[in-house]
């Protein structure tokens, strides 16, 4: 039977660990888009699928006194730790629950969208939250990298997980380099876009991050049918081998602004 609850729970007792590593990985070239969309002082932002917090969390030091930073996530447990006083905070589903509407400077979301049932319903939803002339920034992953000369196994574990983990989507994680053309079908003006593949290397952060997505979603990944038992451990041990190096995912980010 399909699961249609989130399979990567922040409430896991690796949750924190797990998004941490993710963090480390993305987050310098997430604050890199970010300036180039003009965040600054002032700036009312709002962080959808929050997670670890660790972008709500620079928001608020870029916005300053004077800005506003919501941060919403099913489970916004992990980005409330040492929340800065110009951090909210709400318990929001994307899928279901409405935004305020035409009220922010700047709408951003990161790994969020592969997890969701509808991407167009989710960016029609983001959109909506954004204030004329303002701007939407979308980063997303899209795996088609793993396939690339690396080992037979770790492809075969990383299409499963992949597929593990968005199986009540319906969909593959292999869609995100059409994101500047749904923004541009949304409307949106001014849609630029970027991607960056992610290099692996066996133990270091990168594979630590997907070895522990692994673990927490190994029910899922076995039931998919793609992985025998045998062969699932193995990659987690492929995984931290420091022999190994092969591409991750390539998150591919794109923006635009909404008319004002
Ligand atoms: C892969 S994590 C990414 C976290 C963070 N955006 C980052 O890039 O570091 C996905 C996040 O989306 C949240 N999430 C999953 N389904 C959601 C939904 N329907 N609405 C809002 N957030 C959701 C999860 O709880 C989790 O924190």
């Amino acid at each position: 039977m399909t699961d249609h609850t989130y399979a990567l729970s922040n409430a896991w007792k690796q949750a924190r660990q797990r998004l941490a590593l993710l963090e480390d990985e993305l987050d310098p070239a997430t604050r890199r888009r970010l300036l180039a969309c003009g965040v600054t002082a002032g700036w009312q932002c709002l962080e959808v699928g929050a997670g670890g917090g660790s972008i709500a969390h620079w928001l608020c030091q870029q916005v300053g006194a004077d800005g506003r930073v919501l941060a919403t996530d099913i489970d916004t447990t992990l980005v409330a730790v040492d929340a800065p006083p110009n951090l909210e905070l709400a318990t929001h589903d994307l899928t279901r629950d409405p935004l305020p509407p035409a009220e922010f400077d700047l709408v951003h979301c990161r790994w969020l969208l592969h997890h969701l049932p509808d991407i167009d319903d989710a960016i029609g939803r983001l959109l909506g939250a954004v204030k004329p002339g303002g701007v939407l920034l979308i980063e997303e992953p899209d795996f088609f990298p793993v396939h690339a000369g690396a080992p037979a196994l770790y492809a075969r574990f990383m299409d499963a997980l992949t597929r593990a983990v968005v199986a009540h989507t319906g969909r593959d994680c292999y869609w995100a380099r059409s994101l500047p053309a749904m923004l541009e079908h949304h409307g949106l003006q001014a849609v630029g876009a970027d991607a960056q593949a992610a290099v692996l290397h066996g133990g270091e952060r990168l594979a630590r991050f997907y070895r522990l997505s692994g673990q927490q979603a190994r029910p899922r990944v076995l039931d998919t049918g793609l992985l025998a038992e045998a062969d699932y451990d193995a990659a987690l041990d492929l995984l931290d081998d420091p022999g190994l190096w092969a591409f991750g995912a390539c998150t591919v980010a794109a923006w635009g602004r909404r008319p004002a």
